[in-house]
This record gives C-alpha cells, sequence and structure tokens, in this order.
C-alpha cells in the first residue's frame, strides 16, 4: 500500500507542526454478514473517499500529553477526551514505537459530520496516526499505519489509503480498485448523528425474523459486477447496482430516511442510498448541474438538515505543505 507519507518523513525532525487533510467516504456497496463470534460482522464493501475533508494539525508539546480541540462546523459534535479516535491513534502509535515520552496537540478541523456513516471519526484517526508518524520522526511505512489503523477502527485503514478501494474482513482489509472517472454527489445530513453499534444490533434482529439476507463471508463475488461498473467510469452503470445492507436498519431506527431517499431520486438522481451506518443519505447524480437540482430539492425537506454537492473519488490522508 503506498500513499503519499514516505515522501515527506524527512520534514519530521525539523517540523513542529504537520497538517494533514483527510476525505470523508461513502460506501458504494455493503454487503454485511451475520454477527461473527468476535461480535463483529465480515464485510464486503466498496469504499470512495469523497471531496469534503476534515484537517488535523498536530503540534508538538514540551511534555508527553496528547490532548485535541476541534473548530469547524460540525465540532460541537466531537468529544475533547481520551475516547476522541485521533487521539486513541497517537496513543496507539506512541506504545507500538515505545517512545512514552512524545507528545503532542491535535486541532481538527472538523467538516465531516460526526456518527453520519461517512467516517467522520475514523479520518481524524488516519489523520493522527500520518500527522503524528511524521511529527514525531518515526520510521513507520504506510504498511505499518494501516495495521495499526485496523485496531483502532474499520474504517481507518481505508482513510489512509483513500480513492476506491474494496474493503474485506470487518472492513479494514483494504484493496485499492480500479475507478475512471468523476461522480458527482449530493450528500443529505442530519444533525442527529445514528450510533453504528445500534444499527448493527437493529441489522441483527432483521437477520434473525428472515428480513434480510446476510452475505455468505467467503463470497467472492459480493461487489464484482459494481466494481466492474466503477472500472467502466459510467455513472448510470455504476448507480443501479449501488446498494447498502445497513440501509433497513437505518431506515427502521430512522423512518424519515425513506422520504428523503424517495425525494432524491424522485429529483433526479440517479440513485440514492444510505451511507455506511447512516443517517447521511448520498445521492449519485449524472452531472454536476442534476446535482444541484437535486440538493434545491433536498434542501427544502424538514427531514434534512444540511446538503453538500461532492465529487469522488478524492484522495486518502495527504501532508498538506503550508
Ligand atoms: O470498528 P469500529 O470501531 O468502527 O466499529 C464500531 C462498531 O460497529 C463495533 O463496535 C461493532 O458493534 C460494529 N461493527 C461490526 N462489524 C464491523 C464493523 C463494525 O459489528 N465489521
Amino acid at each position: 500500500t503506498e500513499f503519499p507519507a514516505s515522501g515527506a518523513r524527512g520534514l519530521g525532525a525539523v517540523d513542529l507542526r504537520v497538517r494533514v487533510r483527510v476525505p470523508a467516504k461513502v460506501n458504494l456497496a455493503l454487503r454485511v454478514a451475520a454477527r461473527g463470534d468476535d461480535g463483529y460482522h465480515q464485510l464486503a464493501t466498496v469504499f470512495q473517499a469523497v471531496a469534503l475533508f476534515d484537517e488535523l494539525t498536530a503540534e508538538r508539546r514540551r511534555d508527553d500529553a496528547i490532548t485535541v480541540t476541534t473548530r469547524g462546523l460540525h465540532a460541537h459534535r466531537v468529544d475533547d477526551d481520551p475516547t476522541n479516535l485521533a487521539v486513541r491513534a497517537a496513543v496507539a502509535l506512541r506504545h507500538h514505537f515505545g517512545t512514552a515520552d512524545l507528545g503532542v496537540h491535535l486541532s481538527i478541523d472538523k467538516s465531516i459530520p460526526v456518527a453520519g456513516g461517512m467516517a467522520g471519526g475514523s479520518a481524524d484517526a488516519a489523520a493522527s496516526l500520518l500527522a503524528c508518524s511524521v511529527l514525531w520522526d518515526l520510521d513507520t511505512t504506510p504498511d505499518d499505519l494501516v495495521q495499526l489503523a485496523a485496531d483502532i477502527g474499520s474504517d481507518v485503514p481505508f482513510e489512509l489509503v483513500g480513492g476506491t478501494a474494496l474493503g474485506r474482513g470487518r472492513g479494514g482489509d483494504v484493496m485499492p480498485a480500479l475507478a475512471r472517472g468523476n461522480y458527482h454527489w449530493v450528500l443529505a445530513l442530519s444533525d442527529r448523528g445514528l450510533s453504528t453499534p445500534s444499527v448493527y444490533a437493529c441489522f441483527d434482529e432483521q437477520v434473525d425474523a428472515g428480513k434480510v439476507v446476510p452475505l455468505r463471508p467467503d463470497d467472492p463475488d459480493a461487489c464484482t459486477a459494481l466494481l466492474d461498473a466503477l472500472a467502466s467510469g459510467d455513472a448510470a452503470r455504476v448507480a443501479p447496482l449501488l446498494g447498502n445492507d445497513l440501509q433497513e436498519a437505518a431506515c427502521q431506527l430512522r423512518p424519515e430516511l425513506r422520504e428523503v431517499l424517495a425525494a432524491g431520486t424522485a429529483a433526479g438522481a440517479l440513485a440514492g442510498i444510505v451511507s455506511g451506518s447512516g443517517p447521511t443519505c448520498a445521492f449519485l447524480c449524472a452531472s454536476q448541474p442534476d446535482a444541484y437540482l437535486v440538493q434545491t430539492v433536498l434542501r427544502s425537506l424538514e427531514q434534512v438538515d444540511e446538503t453538500l454537492c461532492v465529487t469522488s473519488p478524492a484522495p486518502g490522508a495527504q501532508l498538506v505543505v503550508s
């Protein structure tokens, strides 16, 4: 795996401040198996990073504390405490390298909604791993960081890689995929997040009740048709293959999402899906003008708190040189 960490490592010894930009993600397909003995679900998913970014700045502290502050549109929803995923990532990195004396202050400018199904927390964890490894001048490789990332959260490895990728296992076994073209999306956001564990618990109930057929964990073809369509670069071929096994669960917990999905497709989107565990809904559109039309309709709905037009794919966590 390669991402732009190694090229800038040499800067680390002199840099007292490192800035990293990291994208939100949408799961274009999310196929979910029944809960395993480890309490997790095996997945087959196609991630795509979208051009909506958090920015994290890591600054050396004189002491060994690891602290975080957040600002930006979605800052009020992030805990400034040790359970913050960005802090956990820095702690895990320091522990892995046995360098307990290194401190850092992380400041996060948040644009990605928290608990929105777009990897808002995982993005900051990935940014923290990359930023701290450079700031502390640690002898890491991209593969090292991806390994550490998987222990922090299922979406964190993808956030390092970005672009378009197939995810297996818990979602953390990430393999870059070929995708052509650029895609236009409208995102419909809700101010109230959805808890990922509760969405998975609802999925479990639906499986037990026979309402949802779970993925066979060893199914090799789970996302093949979608990956073929992405290689063609044709949004009209991609649209009917979008799908999310957690969508029914998210809609059961938030029935208004069904109305949002219906309104977006009626307004001209090629397709609409719940992103990850929701509640963000993502609408694929044929063009930017189409996306603006869909946005205008969605913006007027009382069930929608905020709308954004974004393109994909976007790069994964990247150093910002200023
Ligand atoms: O790995 P991550 O911390 O992102 O997962 C959050 C929660 O989502 C887990 O505690 C688990 O309940 C659920 N989950 C799951 N199967 C996955 C990924 C997440 O059940 N593959």
